[in-house]
């Protein structure tokens, strides 16, 4: 279907490349209205996005001629979807804040549409703390954010930073831009890591940060689903519009999915779950001057394969974090906790992995496979969903058609 395309273009060198993209969009029968920082006009005349769009370009806020035209509350009416590119720091900056002070980002305040950014800048601008906080806040938010990409950049740095390119642009918004392909559905997700105490200070845990688990939850909510987040103790902010259920231990967490997938027509196991608990939680601090010889541990419930066992049975997605054989040892956790689909990356790499923002996925399910090439984790959980949301419409055509 046609879409109406708003694209906020900021200043930076990428903006150049906005041009391509608005030609891309166009060729492909979507409708595009530009609106231009001032700072882009620096770098782009607005007759060129003017002649590409075949519609005026928008950049004051305090224009009555182009309020007369077109109001900006009009204008984020009008758009099905917002696309910010090259979406400079600073324009991340207010947008994370709230801050509307000029069209772009006064647009993003009014837009009720599902929004996209795709940054551009310098590396060590990019790799910055508060510009990282900002886009975590922002992606908290139902922001979709595209790349960066790596490479070098026009100050001859390396890293990090550069816009992606058009092309990819366009296609990423488009696969997404299918918002509603898993309406009403029902998802339960667990993510992060789940905490087996010991004694009331210490517990056995893992190194799962959460960040996939959250960049699926992010991506079924962008997609139209009812996301029960059921997750271990992270550093994360909840996606917005996502029902969290926190828990500690592995049991808590085995309760809490086992409830809400009675309900669920999709399960993700993302979460690291520990295996094994400590058979004794001892009520007090255990001191370190006596001898504690060994910790007998007992085995914890497997979650998922007890969902697989529900009647009835949601779809169910697990992942496997390997790091040797992968394929055999996927495809033998498909078979024996009797899955759909299992994500299996690995770990203990140089890039990718459980603490990275980036990872790599081989996805399996019964009869075919598909790779899933290093990306980051909000790009790969896009992908990782339009392959889930295919399963579901092909084993309930009728629901989900
Ligand atoms: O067997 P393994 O732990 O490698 O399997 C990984 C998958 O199983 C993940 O989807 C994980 O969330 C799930 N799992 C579980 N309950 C456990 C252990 C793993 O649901 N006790």
């Amino acid at each position: 279907m046609n879409k109406r395309i708003l694209l906020g273009v900021c200043g930076g060198i990428a903006a150049y490349k906005a041009a391509e993209l608005v030609r891309l969009l166009r060729k492909q029968g979507h409708e595009v209205r530009v609106v231009m920082t001032a700072a882009a006009r620096q770098f782009v005349t607005p007759l060129t996005f003017q002649a590409l769009s075949g519609h005026a370009v928008h950049s004051e806020l305090l224009d009555a001629e182009q309020e007369q035209a077109m109001s900006h509350i009009h204008l984020a009416r009008w758009a099905d979807i917002l696309l910010i590119a090259p979406a400079t720091a600073d324009m991340l900056a207010k947008m994370a804040h709230g801050l509307a002070d000029d069209l772009l980002s006064t647009l993003y305040l009014a837009a009720e549409c599902p929004v996209f950014v795709a940054p551009a800048m310098n590396q060590a601008m990019w790799g910055k703390a508060v510009t990282q906080e900002n886009i975590a806040r922002l992606q908290s938010h139902n922001v979709q954010c595209i790349g960066p990409a790596a490479g070098e950049q026009a100050c001859g740095e390396q890293g990090l930073g550069r816009m992606v390119e058009p092309a990819d642009i366009c296609r990423q918004v488009l696969e997404h831009g299918q918002s509603g392909a898993l309406s009403d559905v029902n998802i339960v997700i667990s993510a992060g890591p789940t905490r087996e105490p010991l004694d009331p200070v210490r517990y056995i845990t893992n190194r799962s940060s959460g960040k996939m688990g959250y960049a699926l939850a992010s991506a079924a909510l962008f997609a139209g689903a009812n996301v029960t987040l059921v997750s271990g103790p992270v550093n994360l902010p909840t996606p917005a519009g996502a029902k969290l259920i926190p828990v500690e231990t592995a049991l808590q967490m085995y309760d809490a999915v086992i409830t809400h997938c009675r309900t669920a027509d999709i399960y993700i196991g993302a979460a690291a779950v520990a295996d094994y608990r400590p058979q004794q939680l001892a009520d007090s601090k255990i001191k370190k001057g006596g001898d504690i010889g060994n910790i007998a541990l007992v085995k914890n419930p497997d979650i998922i394969a007890a969902v697989a066992g529900l009647q009835p049975k949601p779809l169910v997605v697990g992942f496997a974090a390997e790091t040797d054989d992968l394929e055999n040892y996927a495809k033998h956790k498909l078979q024996t906790k009797n899955l759909d689909l299992i994500a299996a990356n690995w770990v203990g790499q140089t890039e990718g992995g459980f603490e990275s923002d980036r990872n790599a996925l081989q996805v399996f399910w019964p009869g075919g496979q598909q790779i899933l090439p290093m990306t980051d984790k909000h790009t790969l959980a896009a992908q990782l969903l339009k392959l889930i949301a295919e399963k579901l419409h092909e084993k309930n055509p009728v629901k989900n058609s």
